[in-house]
């Protein structure tokens, strides 16, 4: 059985301290109201460790927002899979459309990436899913078919299990329009399908698939009771944990 899942994405919000304490109020709803699904904070970097510190492992796990397409050595600024592994973090997020947009990450370079942080041991949240003009024009199958193909599809289905997708509509991103559960329920059943036919019926049976794109505690229940819908990645509504813990609910 695939894992639900419930992932926090925080973009570039909240200082050390106000991460923390998020942090640390998510974990407090949840020691007292256990979560029927696996729930994942994903953070910038600086936060990593302490987040990490500052939770119950068993009811949260931690996530990077990205991490470098280089192993280690002169490249200023970057942070690497292995330290993000070293901090205690799980997942990271990999090919979220920001990255895409503002700073130039193709699949190529996502396929390195995606191959750095398995070989460190951490599990990869990637994220596909079309812009509007390729919604408008009816190609968005076609366009995440693409973003699978040409960032995971040299993986075995060994290394696959480590992967969870994400499907964020890039015009429902922060937008408030969220993709109705039919679209969703009918681009997450395509990409199982494109999984089936590449790894077989187990693999794609076995691989999260998250929706992600103005989700909230209005939308997720009825969003993830679609049969392939298997949670939800979410920006804005997961910086309150109160918003963040009524998507988590959805799954009780
Ligand atoms: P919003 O939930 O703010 O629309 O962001 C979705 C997202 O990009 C999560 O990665």
């Amino acid at each position: 059985m695939r894992k639900k899942i419930v992932a926090g994405n925080w973009k570039m919000n909240n200082t050390l301290s106000e991460g923390v304490q998020l942090a640390k109020d998510v974990n407090k709803i949840l020691t007292e109201k256990a979560p029927n699904c696996t729930v994942i904070l994903g953070t910038p970097f600086i936060h990593l460790a302490d987040v990490v510190r500052s939770v119950d492992n068993k009811l949260i796990k931690v996530s990077a927002e990205n991490c470098a397409d280089k192993e280690k050595g002169a490249y200023t600024g970057e942070v690497s899979a292995a330290m993000v592994k070293s901090t205690g973090a799980e997942y990271v997020i990999l090919g979220h459309s920001e990255r895409r947009a503002y700073y130039g990450e193709t699949d190529a370079i996502l396929k390195e990436k995606v191959d750095l942080a398995l070989a460190n041991n951490l599990k990869v949240i990637f994220c596909i899913g079309e812009v509007l003009e390729q919604r408008e024009a009816g190609k968005q199958n076609e366009v995440v078919k693409a973003q699978v193909e040409n960032a995971l599809f040299h993986l075995s289905a060994e290394q696959f299990a480590n992967i969870v997708l994400a499907y964020e509509p890039v015009w429902a991103i922060g937008t408030g329009k969220t993709a109705t559960s039919a679209q969703a329920q009918e681009i997450h059943a395509f990409i199982r399908g494109v999984l089936a036919a590449k790894y077989g019926k187990q693999v794609a049976d076995d691989t999260t698939i998250l929706y992600g794109g103005s989700c909230k505690a209005s939308n997720a229940k009825e969003l993830f009771a679609q049969p392939d819908v298997d949670g939800g990645l979410i920006g804005g509504a997961s910086l309150k944990a109160p918003d963040f813990y009524g998507i988590i609910e959805a799954f009780n």
